[in-house]
């Protein structure tokens, strides 16, 4: 929108969390980056979604250990519902963070002509390490399903310190104009 004032705000950042089934890594980490997101105030410059490469479980709610495990940590993500990777995700979103290679071999396979989301592994990304995967916890255990919550939770902070950090370019600038 244009001609409303000397408000300018940034286009939002949009990001995509990808995972196998879209109901347990990818729905835990989107829980954690939008409390992250909120409890910074970012909101309104930060986007976030999760999707699946898979289809089995299309229209799920998450895992029940996944609930479980984001409530211990006072998030509940029970009202999303799980959905498959589409076309149109490969323009709507600027990236499609992946949570392990196989997501991102099969992200990378299904972008269309002209998609213009970038692609990466979600932890590399956030900073956490190259080549780092978060391990399908689906046939584990609580323990798993928790190990996932640290990897993804540690990676929203990440995301969220690297956002607020390009947020305040000008601080210094000012101190120098006003000396
Ligand atoms: P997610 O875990 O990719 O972290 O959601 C899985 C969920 C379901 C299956 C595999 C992994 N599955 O084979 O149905």
């Amino acid at each position: 929108m244009s001609g409303h004032g000397q408000e300018r705000q940034a286009p939002p950042l949009r990001l995509l969390i990808v995972c196998l089934g879209n109901i347990c890594r990818s729905p835990m980490a989107e829980g954690a980056l939008r409390k992250r997101v909120e409890a910074a105030g970012l909101d309104r410059l930060v986007e976030v979604d999760s999707v699946g490469t898979g289809s089995w479980h299309v229209g799920d709610p998450p895992d029940p250990r996944a609930i479980a495990t984001a409530a211990r940590h006072g998030v509940d993500i029970s009202g999303l519902r799980a959905r498959q990777l589409s076309a149109a995700d490969h323009r709507d979103f600027d990236w499609l963070l992946c949570a392990d290679p196989d997501n991102l071999q099969a992200v990378r396979a299904s972008a269309p002509p002209g998609a213009s989301a970038r692609i990466d592994l979600l932890l590399e990304w956030a900073g956490q390490g190259a080549q780092q995967a978060v391990p399908d916890p689906y046939t584990g255990g609580d323990a798993d399903f928790e190990r996932v919550w640290a990897l993804v939770d540690r990676a929203a902070l990440a995301i969220v310190g690297r956002i607020e950090a390009a947020q305040r370019p000008v601080a210094t600038g000012d101190r120098r104009i006003d000396a």
